[in-house]
């Protein structure tokens, strides 16, 4: 609450000083306030929605397969609990992950990657969240390289490891490096690391974002994706700050806000 507060005394202390902007608008695990998380109907939800951007995140299988589950298991929106990299794909997309949000998604599996790609509309991109470690990079290296919509991926990831190998990997690829706060590295440490391994920018918790660390990005020409943002109000605030994307569960119902 006292983090909301102070974003807003922010909001109020610049707004009056600047002009509209277009924000890029991020669909978290897809349409997901809607449709169940990190599956085909959310992703689809989240591009007639009309976001510029889709989010998902992904799993290395036991059996090498790229996968898309926000938890490391698939307890809570799959019934059954596996841990995704234990365990073969043939099980997990045995899973009916769309039920536990609507019966009327019942039967939505995990997709794979290379699924998701081809729901992936012409100018409009995915942003992949790698939540497992830097050994999913060959395997997210070829699907991405052999890919027809190689330009329209981005990579995010909380691991620093897995985003300076990404980003060696595949330099084409914008790359964000996740942060959820500034303890383990100070605001000048992140942006430092983020210029250093060539990233286009950081991706982080909207409770960070604030006057002096949108100076130090723009300083490093650093761009910045801000992550989850529900809340018409708060979204007006960081429109007003000139972050360049907002990540949202509810694309449509945010821009109108905005
Ligand atoms: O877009 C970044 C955001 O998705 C990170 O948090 O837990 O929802 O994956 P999480
Ligand atoms: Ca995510």
């Amino acid at each position: 609450m006292l983090k909301h507060q102070t974003l807003l005394l922010i909001g109020i202390m610049v707004c009056n000083t600047t002009i509209g902007m277009a924000q890029e608008i991020v669909a978290h695990r897809g349409a997901s306030y809607i449709a169940p998380e990190n599956t085909l109907a959310a992703v689809e939800l989240g591009f007639e929605l009309g976001a510029e951007a889709v989010e998902v995140d992904v799993y290395l299988t036991k059996d090498q397969k790229i996968i898309a589950l926000h938890d490391r298991t698939t307890k809570r929106t799959g019934g059954a609990e596996y841990a995704v990299a234990e365990t073969d794909s043939d099980v997990l997309r045995g899973l009916d992950v769309g039920s536990w949000k609507d019966p009327k998604y019942a039967g939505e599996k995990m997709p794979f990657l290379e699924e998701i790609f081809e729901v992936v509309p012409e100018g409009r991109k995915l942003v992949i969240e790698v939540k497992s470690g830097p050994e999913i990079l060959p395997y997210l290296e070829e699907l991405v390289t052999k890919s027809s919509i190689r330009d329209q991926l981005v990579l995010i990831s909380f691991n620093l490891d897995v985003v300076k190998e990404g980003k060696q990997r595949m330099p084409f690829m914008p790359t964000y490096w996740l942060l959820g706060s500034f303890n383990q590295y100070s605001i000048a440490e992140a942006v430092k690391i983020a210029k250093e391994n060539n990233f286009e920018g950081l991706d982080v918790n909207y409770n960070l974002v604030n006057p002096s660390f949108v100076k130090a990005m723009r300083e490093a020409e650093l761009e910045i994706i801000v992550y989850t943002v529900n809340d018409r109000e708060v979204a007006r605030i960081l429109r007003d700050l000139k972050v360049d994307a907002i990540t949202t569960d509810r694309p449509e119902w945010l821009r109108e806000g905005l």
